[in-house]
C-alpha cells in the first residue's frame, strides 16, 4: 500500500466540487487521528514508524516516520482541504491502492487540533518545522535538522470542539484502547516496517505499547503483537472453491447463488453490501467488472488469477482453543482494514457450530481485483462495497468450513480414568464430542442414551446446531 509519488505536487483534485469523494469530519475520535497519521506514513513508504503519546494522547500524539518527507513547494498545499498527492483523476479512485485519496485528514486534524509538521525530503539538505492555524494556514516555518521522513505532532486534539475534548478527557483510556486495537491492525498487516508506539503517562513513566519486528512475515507480527502462544493452534486459512462455487468463480464473480437472506441478520449491518445496491450505485466498477468477467470467462482464472484469494490465519476449533471474546478478529481487503460486517459474522457463525462457547482469533486479508472494491463509502474508510460480495462470501464460507471440517474433536478425558466400563459420566458441556468419541470407539452409546450407573439416563439432547446458517450462500 505504499505510494511512491509523495514528492508529487499535493493538488486539489480536480472532483472536490461535487460529491464522488465522500467530504465529512474524518477524525472523530483519537483512534481515527493516529490511524490517518499511520496510514499517511504507509503512503509515503515509510520502514520505521514511532508513535509517541503522552498521557494517552490527551496532552500528544507525534507520529514519526522514515518515509519521502514533503517538498517545499508542497508545505502549503498538505493541509489544505481536498488536497492530496496521491490521486490526479477520477479513474485513479477506482483501483486506488494508497491508504488515503480524499485529502482530508491533515485538514480536519488542524482544524480540531494544534497541527506542527517537520519533515526533510530526500532533495533538501536540511529538515523545516511548520506550524499551521486551524485553516491549515501555515503560521511559522523554521529550518531544523531531521533525517528524511516526516513527524506530524498534535497538541490539544479536539480544542475546537470542547464537548469531545472534555469526553476524551474522561474516557483516555477507553479510547486509548480503541486506538490500540486499531493501531495492531495496521502492525499485523504491515510486512517490513518496524512501528513502535508508547505511551507517556502524566507521572512521566514511558511504556511501550506495541512494537513490530518489520518482519516480512505475517506470523512474526502476530507474534510480535500478541506474543509467540498466539501462534498456538492457529490454522492457515486456504483457499477452497466449492465445485458449483467454482463454476460462478468461472464466470467471473456471476454472484448466480441462492442466498437465504435470514442466515444473516440484516439489522446487524450498517451499509447494505447486497449485490443491487452495489451494481445501483457502481455503474463505473460494474462496467469495469463486466470486462473483467468476459476475460475471465474467455482465459478461466486457471490461467490467471483467482479472482479471489484468502490469505491469513484462524484458530483452530477444537474445544478451548478459540478466545472467550472476540477481540482479535483483524479483517483487511487488500490490505487494507476494515470492517467487512457479513463476512465477519459468518466466520464467527461457522466458528460457533464447531466451537459454540468460544470465538476465534481472526487475521483474514481477501484479496480482490481492486476495481471490485469501492473504498470511497465511508469518511474514515472502514466500510467498503464489495461489488457481488455474495460470491465471495461462498469461497469464505467453503474455506472456513473445509478447514474445520477435519479437526479432531479434543476431550479432556481426564474424568474418566476413574471410571470403568460401564460408569461414564460425560462432562455435560462436551455431550455432543463425547458422544460422537463413544459411538466411534465403542459402539455402545447412542446419541441420547448413555449408561450412567448401571441406569440408562436419558440426556438431553444437545443437536449439533442445524446448519441452515450455514447453507445460504450454496
Ligand atoms: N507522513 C507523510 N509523509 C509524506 N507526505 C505526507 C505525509 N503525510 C501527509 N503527506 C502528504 O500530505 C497530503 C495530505 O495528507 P492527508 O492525509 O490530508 O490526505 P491524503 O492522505 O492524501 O488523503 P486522506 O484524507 O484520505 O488521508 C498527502 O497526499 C501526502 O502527499
Ligand atoms: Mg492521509
Amino acid at each position: 500500500m505504499t505510494q511512491n509519488n509523495q514528492s508529487s505536487l499535493i493538488t486539489q483534485h480536480q472532483y472536490c466540487h461535487c460529491d464522488v469523494v465522500l467530504g465529512g469530519m474524518v477524525v472523530l475520535s483519537l483512534a481515527v487521528a493516529v490511524k490517518e497519521l499511520v496510514e499517511n506514513s504507509l503512503d509515503a513508504g515509510a520502514t520505521k514508524i514511532d508513535i509517541r503519546l503522552k498521557n494517552h494522547g490527551v496532552d500528544l500524539i507525534e507520529v514519526s516516520d522514515n518515509g519521502t518527507g514533503v517538498t517545499e513547494d508542497n508545505f502549503s498545499a498538505l493541509t489544505l482541504k481536498y488536497h492530496t498527492s496521491k490521486l490526479t483523476d477520477y479513474s485513479d479512485l477506482l483501483g486506488v491502492s494508497s491508504f488515503g485519496f480524499r485529502g482530508e485528514a491533515l485538514s480536519s486534524l488542524c482544524a480540531l487540533a494544534k497541527l506542527t509538521i517537520t519533515t526533510r525530503h530526500q532533495s533538501a539538505d536540511y529538515a523545516t518545522k511548520i506550524e499551521y492555524d486551524h485553516k491549515g494556514h501555515i503560521i511559522n516555518k523554521t529550518p531544523c535538522s531531521r533525517q528524511i521522513g516526516t513527524t506530524v505532532t498534535l497538541t490539544d486534539l479536539f480544542s475546537s470542539l470542547p464537548v469531545r475534548q472534555k469526553e476524551l478527557q474522561k474516557n483516555s483510556k477507553r479510547e486509548f484502547n480503541k486506538m490500540t486495537s486499531l493501531l495492531y491492525a495496521y502492525c499485523l498487516i504491515s510486512l517490513g516496517v518496524n512501528i513502535t508506539c508508547s505511551n507517556q503517562s502524566n507521572s512521566n513513566t514511558k511504556s511501550l505499547v506495541v512494537t513490530t519486528q518489520g518482519s516480512i512475515s505475517y506470523k512474526d507480527n502476530i507474534a510480535a503483537v500478541f506474543g509467540v502462544k498466539q501462534l498456538d493452534n492457529l490454522l492457515d486459512i486456504k483457499t477452497e472453491y466449492a465445485p458449483n462455487i467454482k463454476e460462478n468463480i468461472f464466470k467471473g464473480l456471476s454472484g448466480e447463488v441462492k442466498i437465504s437472506e435470514e442466515s444473516i441478520n440484516v439489522e446487524d449491518t450498517e451499509i447494505d453490501l447486497s449485490e443491487d445496491s452495489n451494481d445501483a450505485e457502481n455503474n463505473e466498477i460494474s462496467n469495469t467488472q463486466d470486462s473483467i468477467q468476459s476475460s475471465q470467462k474467455s482465459q478461466g482464472y486457471k490461467n490467471g488469477a483467482p479472482p479471489v484469494e484468502l490469505v491469513g490465519y484462524i484458530s483452530t476449533c477444537a474445544h478451548g482453543c478459540g478466545r472467550s471474546s472476540a477481540d482479535r478478529q483483524f479483517y483487511y481487503v487488500n490490505s487494507r482494514p476494515c470492517e467487512p460486517t457479513k463476512i465477519m459474522k459468518l466466520i464467527n457463525e461457522i466458528y460457533r457450530q464447531f466451537n459454540p462457547h468460544q470465538y476465534p482469533f481472526v487475521f483474514l486479508n481477501i484479496v480482490l481485483e481492486r476495481t471490485l472494491v469501492d473504498v470511497n463509502v465511508t469518511p474514515d474508510k472502514r466500510k467498503l462495497f464489495l461489488a457481488k460480495e455474495k460470491a465471495i462470501l461462498d469461497v469464505v464460507k467453503c474455506s472456513i468450513s473445509k478447514l474445520f471440517e477435519n479437526i479432531p474433536r479434543v476431550v479432556k478425558l481426564e474424568t474418566a480414568h476413574s471410571i470403568n466400563n460401564t460408569q461414564i459420566v460425560p462432562d455435560m458441556e462436551q455431550s455432543r464430542i463425547f458422544n460422537s468419541f463413544m459411538q466411534q470407539f465403542s459402539n455402545k452409546s447412542t446419541k441420547s442414551d448413555i449408561k450412567t450407573n448401571g441406569n440408562t439416563e436419558k440426556k438431553p439432547e444437545l443437536k449439533r446446531k442445524s446448519n441452515t446458517l450455514l447453507d445460504y450462500a450454496i
